[in-house]
C-alpha cells in the first residue's frame, strides 16, 4: 500500500501563522504538524509516500522531508495549484498510486494510540476503509450513521442536522477503483471534489467498511490557534509524563525495520545538540541493548 499525504489549503483560519508557512508546516508542541500523520502512516508499515501541497508550500516540505531515503523511506512530491478538493488528489497522485492500493492522510489530522491503523492496512484487500470517531461537534466534519447491524448506511458531508455522533477523520484506505471514482467525481456546490462522494460510491457498491476507533485513540485537531493550541499542550503533557515522543518518524522507521540502528546513528551526526537529537541517541541506545536491527 502507498500513501498519499494532503497537505494543501490556505489555513486562513490559522492566520497570520500560515502567512509564510502552511498549516501542516506548524509546531505542534516540538515537531512540525506533518511529523504526526507521516508517523501513524511509518507505524502501519507504509514506505512510499507522495505529498502533495501548493506550488508555495511545496519547496518548504521537500526542504523538510526531502526524497525520505534518509528516514528508509521514498518521498514524491505534486502539486495541488487550486484548493479544488480533497479527492482532486487522485487525479494528481495517479501516476504515482499505479496500480496499487492506496491510504489518503489529511496532514493536519493527529492521532495517538490504539492499534487500529496497522491492523487495518494489514487485514486491507479491497474495497475502502474509513474510520468513525465520536466527536461532540459532528456537524464540522463527514458523518457515518450505522444500521442496526453496526454497519454503516449513510455518510454527509458536514450535516447541519448530523445523524450521529460519529465523524470521519482524515485518513482514508482505497484500493485501485479509487482512481476511476475520483475520475467520475462532479464539483459539490462549494466548488470541490468530495472525498464524501468518493466514499458514498464505495458506499453504493456495498464494498465500504468502517473501522469504529476506540477510546483510547485520540484524534485532534489543530484547525485554529486554540486547537492548535491544545493540540501542544497535549502532546506536551504525554511526551512529560512519559519520557517518550509521539510524532517521531525516525523512531517509527527503526520499529518498521525501515532504518536500521546504524543508519539512526549516522542520522544523530547531522542533527544540531537538541532535545530531539537526544532522545533519538536514547532510542538508539536501546534499540542496540535489545539488539535490534543493530546492523
Ligand atoms: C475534511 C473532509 C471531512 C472529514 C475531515 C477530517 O473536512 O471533507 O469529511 O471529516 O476532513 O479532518 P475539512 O477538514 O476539509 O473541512
Amino acid at each position: 500500500m502507498k500513501s498519499i499525504i494532503l497537505a494543501g489549503g490556505s489555513g486562513s483560519r490559522l492566520y497570520p501563522l500560515t502567512k509564510v508557512a502552511s498549516k501542516q508546516l506548524q509546531p505542534v508542541y516540538d515537531k512540525p504538524m506533518i511529523y504526526y500523520p507521516l508517523t501513524v502512516l511509518i507505524a502501519s508499515g507504509i514506505r512510499e509516500f507522495c505529498l502533495i501541497s501548493t506550488p508555495h508550500d511545496l519547496p518548504r516540505f521537500k526542504q523538510l522531508l526531502g526524497d525520505g531515503q534518509r528516514w528508509g523511506l521514498s518521498i514524491e512530491y505534486r502539486e495541488q495549484a487550486k484548493p479544488e478538493g480533497i479527492a482532486q488528489a487522485f487525479w494528481i497522485a495517479e501516476s504515482f498510486i499505479g496500480k496499487d492500493s492506496v491510504a489518503l492522510m489529511l496532514g493536519d489530522n493527529i492521532f495517538f494510540g490504539g492499534d487500529a491503523f496497522p491492523r487495518a492496512c494489514a487485514a486491507f484487500r479491497s474495497g475502502a476503509t474509513l474510520f468513525a470517531y465520536r466527536v461532540n461537534d459532528p456537524e464540522r466534519y463527514g458523518v457515518v450513521e450505522f444500521g442496526v447491524d453496526g454497519k454503516a448506511i449513510s455518510i454527509e458531508e458536514k450535516p447541519t442536522h448530523p445523524r450521529s455522533h460519529y465523524a470521519i477523520p482524515g485518513v482514508y484506505l482505497y484500493d485501485n477503483d479509487v482512481i476511476a471514482i475520483a475520475r467520475s467525481l462532479k464539483p459539490s456546490p462549494r466548488g470541490e471534489l468530495e472525498i464524501t462522494d468518493v466514499n458514498n460510491e464505495y458506499l453504493r457498491r456495498g464494498t465500504l467498511n468502517v473501522v469504529r476507533l476506540s477510546r483510547g485513540t485520540a484524534w485532534l485537531d489543530a484547525g485554529t490557534s486554540t486547537r492548535l493550541h491544545e493540540a501542544s499542550a497535549y502532546v506536551h503533557s504525554i511526551e512529560k509524563r512519559q519520557g517518550i515522543k509521539l510524532g517521531c518518524p525516525e523512531e517509527a522507521a527503526l520499529h518498521r525495520g525501515f532504518l536500521t540502528v546504524g543508519l539512526l546513528e549516522d542520522l544523530l551526526t547531522t542533527m544540531p545538540a537538541c532535545e530531539y537529537r537526544d532522545y533519538l541517541a536514547d532510542v538508539a541506545m536501546d534499540a542496540r541493548r535489545h539488539g535490534q536491527r543493530g546492523a
